[in-house]
């Protein structure tokens, strides 16, 4: 079932910063871009690597295994190694609450 999920308060996360979460077993990596918060899926769609480990350029996480590129807003895969996008999820903010959408 589809759900939002409070994962952060505006405030914890600058722009430029990010954070690993685990919810509820879900491995989601959160980014701030310019005040705009994404979240995509913290496994790298090469090996596995978590992706919230990376360095975090711009709208950039370069995974720290072999050093795919992920766009953090679209999913998409920049380059090799990695060919598929990472999933990526709808979020929202409430007042001060940061909430993503996932299918718990
Ligand atoms: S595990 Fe991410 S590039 Fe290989």
């Amino acid at each position: 079932m589809r759900q939002w999920v409070k994962v952060a308060e505006v405030g914890e996360l600058a722009p430029g910063e990010k954070k690993q979460l685990d919810i509820e077993g879900v491995a989601i990596a959160l980014f701030n871009v310019g005040g705009q918060y994404y979240a995509i899926e913290d496994v790298c769609t090469h090996d596995g690597a978590p992706l919230a480990h990376g360095k975090f350029v711009g709208e950039e996480i370069i995974c720290p295994r072999h050093g795919a590129r992920f766009n953090v807003r679209t999913g998409e895969a920049l380059c090799l190694p990695a060919v598929e996008p990472v999933e990526t999820y709808p979020v929202k903010v409430e007042g001060k609450d940061i909430l993503v959408e996932l299918d718990l």
